[in-house]
């Protein structure tokens, strides 16, 4: 947890989510505790990263989402890239590789 940075969303000084953004772009953990669900902390978190990928410069930010995070993701503009099967355990399961591009591809004409 420490190795990858996370930023943590507080509500009256308790942690209520936390989620990173890897120099190359990837969200590896986005999370929000189901207390405090659909109150806008995950879109609060979002914007924060958007923020310091367009301040680095990133061209997309990614993330390996869940089945259960896909529309949260789909609402903040990303879209699927990928699927995945992730074997865990003897047990597979689903997750797609998400994208949302930050700045626009520009014609050369
Ligand atoms: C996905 C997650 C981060 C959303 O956090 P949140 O704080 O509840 O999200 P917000 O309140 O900012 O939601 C913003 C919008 O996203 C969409 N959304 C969020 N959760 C949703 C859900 N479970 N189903 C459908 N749409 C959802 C809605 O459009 C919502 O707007 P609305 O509440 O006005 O309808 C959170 O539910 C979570 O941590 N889930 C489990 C962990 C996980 O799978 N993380 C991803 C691994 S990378």
């Amino acid at each position: 947890m420490e190795a990858i940075a996370p930023l943590v969303a507080e509500i009256e000084g308790e942690p209520a989510g936390f989620a990173d953004l890897q120099t190359d772009g990837y969200i590896d953990m986005f999370f929000v505790s189901p207390r405090h669900a659909r109150r806008g902390v995950g879109t609060a978190l979002m914007r924060r990263l958007l923020d310091a990928a367009r301040e680095a410069a990133l061209a997309s930010i990614y993330s390996n989402v869940s089945l259960t995070a896909e529309p949260f993701f789909a609402r903040h503009g990303f879209t699927v890239e990928r699927c995945n099967e992730v074997a865990v355990r003897g047990a597979v399961l689903r997750n797609a590789t998400m994208r949302r591009r930050l700045v626009e591809t520009r014609s050369l004409d």
